[in-house]
């Protein structure tokens, strides 16, 4: 599967404007993890494309959540089985066990939690908004509560600290600032 092919399968799936442009933000950031890691930009950010396109579908029944995305995904084998376990790690629905699997899990709630700082910030601007300000913002336990810190804490399991990390998802999000619209 290509990314063109997987993008037109999101947008058939999902319609909301703010769920769009939180899946490219993820996609965005696994793909510059990736690069980061030596691994394939291309593998790493389709797991980023893919791993809520069953959201709109599952919203009221969560158990269900990646369980469908798998189920559609049979029909394109070249998604591999260790992308499929990255997609289900995401929600927690099996165990995080490889590098790309910490990846996703830690990047889903900091995309959430780059986009409300950027939200606040006087320019509205990735590309003035700072790694410390988001690191603030990372403590100040009311500040974007859904975005789990929990969750994010866990680049430690990428041997990143915190800083590292929300350096490269500043990084990855500035790369297609221009669709996100800020
Ligand atoms: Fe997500």
């Amino acid at each position: 599967m290509d990314r063109d092919t997987a993008y037109q399968l999101v947008c058939e799936k999902i319609t909301q404007d703010n769920l769009i442009k939180h899946i490219i933000s993820v996609e965005a950031v696994m793909r510059r993890l990736a690069t980061q890691f030596r691994e394939d930009p291309e593998r790493w950010g389709l797991v980023g494309l893919l791993h809520d396109l069953d959201y709109a579908e599952t919203v009221d029944t969560p158990e269900r959540h990646t369980f469908l995305t798998k189920e559609w995904l049979t029909a394109y084998p070249e998604i591999d089985p260790d992308m499929v376990h990255a997609i289900q790690a995401h929600a927690e629905h099996v165990v995080c066990q490889s590098q790309m699997d910490w990846a996703i899990y830690a990047t889903d709630p900091t995309t959430g939690l780059i986009t409300a700082a950027v939200l606040m910030h006087p320019s509205k601007k990735l590309e003035q908004l700072e790694v410390k300000s988001i690191l603030k913002r990372f403590k100040d336990k009311r500040f974007a509560v859904g975005a789990r810190r929990d969750a994010i804490a866990k680049c430690d399991q990428l041997g990143l600290t915190l800083e590292e990390f929300m350096t490269l998802a500043l990084d990855g999000m500035r790369s297609i600032a221009v669709e996100l619209g800020f």
